[in-house]
């Protein structure tokens, strides 16, 4: 059962299939222009969306919103270091502007990031610097079924020769993304990590993690890793914070808030260049962009992120949900990871065509058959069509995330999805595709207006 009861409660819309279907026309069928209150679960993003406590509502409402060395930056600091045992800690509104500042201190054109997998603000933040970011995630990863359970593994193989070879000079740092968001939520083992921090080390080559669910990649390194089974998250968040040279976070996954992030890091050098960028850019040093209030609620959210009886009950959830999606005889990613469900919607929707994107008209249907809305991570996200609408780039793989909000949804919630999803299912012969009309020139999943092709 959930770790926690519940004390304020927010209705949520309850919508007419009418009323969707004249919602989806509406916005052009990109789930994205909806109103949330057109919603009835929304598992688009897990980012942002989860719930407060009452401990970190307590924290917020005492917090110091001095402009300068507010005591709620030195309660966050303290929290940050002792977690990431890292010194320099700057706060930034979310975790792309980490992104950004730490890249503008290390990047050049030319030069190179590897990664496990580079989530896409991430890649986005590399290439317009000028870099190039290369992915480099582990064979089993390729095996959508397979039960291997650290299917986030860099390829260390690669990254040995990528830290050799002709191309090495040009190599500026690498990041590992716990979990692997852009690689199906698979965790990191931390085998795989020290390795990777190992060669890095050799190399003289910086390590730093893009932390958004660190203490969720920890808990299935104490669930999966023989040599850390029946040692705590936190000690194995610890240890994965130490092995790096410094962290990007996103402290709207797990810490649990509805904004923030920060950057830590080691090098003192480093951090007075970053911390110079912050000032320009995000705000000064002790807020980075934050209200005081959103300094202790992160530093809460980061504590309470990592108690056992929460991330236990977060994989339950996650593995309910798993079954009632294999229930309705639809396969995903395999084995579930935490944060979402990552859906085969293109074995599920052989008839749709990689170019008329069948994990967006999974998504579609979900949202006019039971008001879920949910986003396609398959060619709507990563292919692309000549100006003839004839594909020349298509995804790996028809995916379709089903994201959860942490401490959100119920178990009722999680049957209504099930539900859903098995009538869609049963029907499937009958979901059609989708062809743009119209698409921004980049990050075109967010503003495409697409019109449906008929079965
Ligand atoms: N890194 C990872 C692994 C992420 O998943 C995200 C965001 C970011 C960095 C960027 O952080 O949003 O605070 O600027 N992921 C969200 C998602 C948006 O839905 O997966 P941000």
């Amino acid at each position: 059962m959930e770790p926690y009861r519940i004390k304020a409660v927010e209705p949520i819309p309850f919508t007419t299939r009418e009323q969707r279907e004249r919602a989806l026309a509406r916005v052009h069928h990109n789930l994205f222009g909806l109103r949330a209150d057109e919603v009835t679960i929304d598992l688009l993003t897990d980012s942002g969306t989860g719930a407060l406590s009452a401990a970190q509502l307590a924290a917020g409402a005492a917090a110091d919103e001095s402009y300068a060395g507010s005591a709620s930056f030195h309660r966050f600091h303290d929290v940050v270091r002792r977690l990431t045992g890292c010194p320099y800690v700057l706060p930034v509104h979310q975790g792309r502007a980490a992104e950004r500042i730490l890249f503008s201190a290390l990047l050049e054109p030319g030069r190179i990031t590897l990664s496990n997998t580079h989530f896409d603000t991430t890649r986005a933040n590399v290439e317009l610097l000028g870099g190039e970011a290369r992915d480099l995630p582990c064979a089993a990863a390729g095996d959508l079924d397979s039960a291997e359970p650290f299917k986030g593994n860099i390829d260390l193989d690669r990254l040995a020769v990528a830290l050799t070879g002709p191309d090495a000079a040009r190599v500026a740092l690498v990041v590992m993304t716990l979990t692997n968001n852009g690689g199906g939520g698979q965790p990191v083992s931390m085998d795989n990590l020290a390795r990777a921090a190992a060669l890095c080390r050799a190399h003289g080559v910086p390590l730093v993690l893009d932390a958004a669910r660190f203490a969720e990649n920890a808990w299935l390194v104490t669930r999966r890793e023989p040599a850390w089974r029946g040692r705590s998250p936190r000690a194995a968040a610890e240890h994965a914070f130490g092995l790096a040279d410094g962290c990007l976070m996103s402290a709207k996954k797990d810490g649990i808030a509805h904004i923030g992030g920060f950057l830590a890091l080691r090098d003192p050098g480093l951090a007075r260049r970053c911390e110079i960028l912050l000032i320009a850019t995000e705000g000064f040093s002790t807020y980075g962009g934050l209200a005081g209030r959103d300094l202790e609620m992160v530093a809460q959210g980061l504590t309470e992120a990592t108690e056992p009886d929460y991330l236990r009950s977060r994989e339950e959830a996650a593995g309910y949900l798993a079954g009632l999606v294999r229930a309705a005889g639809v396969d995903l990613v395999e084995p579930p990871g935490l944060h979402a469900l990552y859906l085969n919607a293109g074995r599920l929707l052989p008839h749709v065509p990689p170019h008329r994107y069948p994990g967006h008209a999974l998504a579609c249907r979900l949202y006019t058959e039971g008001g879920i809305r949910s986003v396609e991570l398959g060619s709507l996200y990563l292919g692309a069509e000549d100006e003839h609408g004839t594909p020349v780039r298509t995804a790996p793989y028809e995916l379709l995330r089903l994201a959860l909000p942490r401490r959100v949804y119920t178990q009722g919630h999680l049957d209504h999805v099930g539900r859903v999803l098995r009538d869609v299912a049963e029907r499937a012969g009958s979901v059609g595709g989708y062809r743009i009309v119209e698409q921004p020139p980049v990050l075109r999943h967010f503003g495409a207006r697409l019109a449906p092709v008929p079965v």
